[in-house]
């Protein structure tokens, strides 16, 4: 027989009270009928006590034998040498000696912020302090922590991890859950989990039932889905005050979170790091100039320029500094160096980093210093890939004998993850090719040297011309500075920026938070879901609230293409596309894809649009390239085109087989392999919303009706929608913002002097001095009336009116009047659906 400590009684009712008057499990989305209502069934967090009945003594005892075993195994594991030894390294790391006083203002505050340097243990202690000081205190099975981070896979590395330190098998007491993929069990009190899990959750479950803390990672990051899930916190916290709420950041802008927060007390780690030596790209240049060319031929004028301009200092303007270090770069005489290759320089280009500097200097690192792993910070998936193919061919860095290559980047593979850790053997080099992944959600402890590029990718917005872009941009001065910290964990150690010094001092403090630099349509379709009132309102609570502008633009994008009302109300389409993580353009498109039957197509249409252009075109064959994509377009679409050389790669696909074809035709192999598995990503996202079953060979056939497809690629894409303008020898576009538009050079449709069709849309226009049009299809009249606009609106008289001015045949009335018919059949197709 054993007594409950004074206090916890009462903690046991309240935690029971919660699952048993919550009980959450799923709702229904659509109250429009029940017999077809869909459900999302979104499984619970973390699993209910059992027995599950409502003998309160029955379970009170369950819980309390639960939190006993979990303490007795804490202990034994704790005793054992491996255990102890695990503990002995736990104990060095900084955030270990400030254990107490966090657990303590843990206890006292229903909100507290840490704050400490990359590394120091945050992420992989404080979590687990909390789970072990309620497991000592015998409370363990009723204590659930969720621990939300940015990205997907650091919450499975880092649960991973703590699992290692606890002497578990993941899935146990700590387990992961980020979409499609996860691993926790019926014992599982402390979840890693992306934001955007815990906000779905949010949307069946408002109070969090059964939740007793919440750490919210990485806050300094200012990721669009913190900021709203800090809204959404801040609002619940007063409905559940036994809920705590830890903040954690890598920098010390926490004052900011402090006073949103009511002035929650801030801890702070100390952190220690070793002296590392900074090397700007004007001491590269100078080490490295007469090597850097085969012929020994440099032209000074680049790097004269360089050092000229970084003697000037003016302070210029960020975006004055980045044009003049291209050009600098561009105009140097090694063209080598700059791998302007890529892509075509119509506009300016951010992805010029210097392949060739950085194999050299990797190259020197490797024969020349001491040991110690090397972090190489690139922009995205698609430079890390090709760095590392060009690396591979190197006689030292590709020999692995000497070096062991590896790549870190958002959307790796799990083993792959396990190796970055891994120490290698004696004589070999650990070389990591990272995205900033590794700034602060990744540590990898035994890196020595870091070569920045100084760029990542962000998501920008302009609000005035409503376009987005997601392009590499210059970092901060705090990621450069945490970038730079990377290299002395273990001892001092050395980085290599690839930039020069102006530049760095023409830096931003801070990287411009998400919420304001995106546009914000995702974030309203996900406010309206969760009822959470208007959303102009609702923005207005933020940390940092996003300008009117943008929230209305978004608004009135969402009212364009029929997932809000008038009123800003959820439209049946507007519900569906708010289970579909991913641009609403690309939600219509499955949705219409799904419902027409014709889903295989469209998959591969919204995989081509979701990876970087997988049509190669490199500047020396440029014209053969053109040609080898032209083979797959001879209907005026550069989306059908993509259709098209999927469906001859997936037939060619057998490892090799597959290259040759991508070779051949000049295909991004890795394009290709992210299409393919993105399609999957996006069946099984369309599973969840009910309107596919889970049998692929219903979407998976290869015929089908391709102007549907077109007409289906136009409601998505609408409205952006351009008119064709044929005159004598060619023709030229109008959208009705911005005037004449020019095709972007690649696109199939730029190498016709005639469309058979009167409008293009398209995916994404680029304003440089001219707007330009990425990737385009042709559409008819008809499909644009069908297709186009909020199907779901019913103004279809407006809508013609509208179209009207551009349709010859407008002016007979029955021909309206037949496409009104159609139009209201299909509305009530996709309502009904
Ligand atoms: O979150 P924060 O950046 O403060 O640090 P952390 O991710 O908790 O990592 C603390 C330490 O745990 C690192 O410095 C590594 O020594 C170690 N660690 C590890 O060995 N393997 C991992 N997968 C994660 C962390
Ligand atoms: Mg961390």
């Amino acid at each position: 027989e054993v007594i409950m400590p004074p206090g916890l009684e009462r903690r046991v009712d309240t935690f029971l009270a919660d699952y048993l008057s919550g009980k959450p499990k799923g709702i229904n989305v659509f109250s429009r009928s029940s017999s077809d209502a869909s459900v999302a069934t979104e499984e619970s967090l973390f699993e209910q006590p059992e027995p599950l009945s409502h003998n309160k003594a029955a379970m009170e005892k369950n819980v309390w034998r639960k939190s006993m075993q979990m303490h007795d195994e804490q202990r034994s594991w704790q005793e054992c040498p491996e255990g102890r030894n695990m503990m002995k390294f736990r104990s060095t790391l900084p955030a270990y000696k400030e254990k107490d006083v966090i657990l303590n203002a843990i206890s006292q505050n229903q909100v507290i912020i840490i704050s400490g340097e990359t590394g120091c243990g945050k992420t992989t202690q404080i979590p687990q302090f909390i789970l072990e000081s309620e497991i000592e205190c015998m409370q363990g099975a009723m204590c659930n922590i969720i621990c939300t981070q940015p990205r997907r896979i650091s919450a499975m590395s880092v649960s991973e991890r703590i699992a290692t330190e606890r002497g578990e098998t993941l899935g146990e007491t700590v387990g992961y859950k980020v979409r499609l993929e996860g691993m926790k069990g019926r014992d599982t009190h402390l979840l890693f989990c992306t934001t955007g899990i815990l906000l779905r959750r949010l949307l069946v479950d408002r109070n969090l039932m059964g939740v007793t803390y919440v750490i919210v990672d990485e806050i300094h990051e200012r990721g669009i889905n913190e900021d709203f899930l800090l809204i959404v916190l801040k609002d619940l916290l007063p409905r559940r005050p036994e809920l705590r709420l830890i903040l954690m950041s890598a920098t010390l802008d926490a004052e900011l979170f402090s006073s949103y927060l009511g002035g929650a007390p801030v801890v702070h780690i100390p952190g220690f790091t070793y002296p590392v030596k900074t090397h700007f790209l004007e001491s590269i240049l100078e080490a490295t100039r007469y090597q850097l060319t085969p012929y020994n031929q440099v032209d000074d004028y680049g790097t004269e320029k360089m050092w000229k301009m970084s003697k000037q200092t003016p302070r210029k303007r960020k975006s004055q500094i980045a044009s003049t270090v291209e050009d600098a770069l561009s105009a140097a005489d090694f063209k080598d160096y700059t791998a302007l290759t890529q892509e075509s320089m119509s506009y300016w280009n951010p992805d010029c980093i210097g392949f060739n500097l950085i194999e050299y200097l990797l190259c020197n690192i490797c024969e020349k210093e001491r040991a110690g792993a090397v972090l190489v910070f690139l922009t995205g998936w698609d430079d890390i890939s090709s760095l590392k193919d060009k690396l591979q061919a190197h006689p030292v860095l590709g020999d692995p004998n000497r070096v062991l290559l590896l790549a870190c980047h958002g959307s790796m593979a799990s083993e792959e993850q396990k190796l970055i850790f891994n120490k290698p053997e004696d004589g070999i080099r650990k070389i990591v090719l990272a995205t900033n992944i590794a700034e602060t959600s990744i540590t990898i402890d035994d890196v020595v040297f870091v070569v920045d590029c100084g760029k990542a990718k962000e998501t920008s917005y302009d609000a005035l011309n409503n376009t987005p872009c997601l392009l590499p941009s210059w970092i901060s001065k705090v990621s450069a500075k945490q970038r730079r910290g990377r290299a002395g964990r273990v001892q001092p150690g050395e980085c290599y920026h690839l930039y020069p010094r102006c530049v760095y001092d023409a830096f931003e403090d801070y990287q411009l938070p998400e919420i304001l630099r995106t546009p914000l349509q995702s974030l309203c379709l996900q406010i309206k879901s969760l009822k959470l009132g208007s959303i102009s309102e609702f923005l207005s609570r933020a940390l940092q609230s996003p300008e009117n502008l943008a929230v209305q633009n978004a608004i009135e994008y969402l009212k364009t293409i029929g997932a809000l009302d008038e009123n800003e109300k959820l439209t049946v389409l507007g519900h569906y596309l708010t289970m579909l993580p991913m641009e609403p353009k690309l939600g219509k498109m499955l949705i219409l894809g799904a419902i027409f039957n014709c889903l295989d197509p469209v998959l591969s249409v919204v995989a081509g649009l979701s990876v970087r252009d997988p049509f190669l075109a490199p500047l020396d064959k440029k014209d053969l390239a053109e040609a080898a994509k032209a083979q797959f377009s001879h209907d005026f679409s550069d989306h059908l085109a993509l259709v098209r050389a999927y469906k001859g790669w997936k037939v060619a696909d057998g490892d090799q087989t597959g290259y040759e074809y991508c070779w051949k035709n000049f295909l991004s192999a890795q394009s290709m392999k992210a299409i393919d598995s993105l399609r999957k990503e996006f069946y099984s996202l369309l599973k969840d919303t009910g309107l596919v079953d889970s049998n692929p060979a219903t979407y998976n056939v290869w015929s089908y009706d391709e102007h549907l497809v077109r007409a289906i690629i136009c409601y998505g894409l609408y409205p952006g929608i351009c008119s064709i303008v044929h005159n004598e020898k060619s023709f030229s576009l109008k959208t009705m913002e911005d005037g004449h538009v020019l095709l972007y050079s690649n696109s199939v449709n730029a190498r016709h002097s005639r469309i058979p069709y009167p409008w293009l849309v398209f995916n994404e226009k680029i304003k440089v001095n001219s707007v330009f049009l990425r990737d385009s299809t042709a559409v008819s009249d008809s499909m644009l009336l069908l297709f186009g606009g909020s199907i779901s609106k019913g103004d279809m008289d407006d809508h013609l009116k509208m179209l009207g001015g551009y349709l010859e045949f407008y002016m007979d009335p029955s021909i309206a009047k037949l496409y009104q018919n159609l139009r209201r059949e299909l509305d009530e197709l996709i309502q009904t659906k």
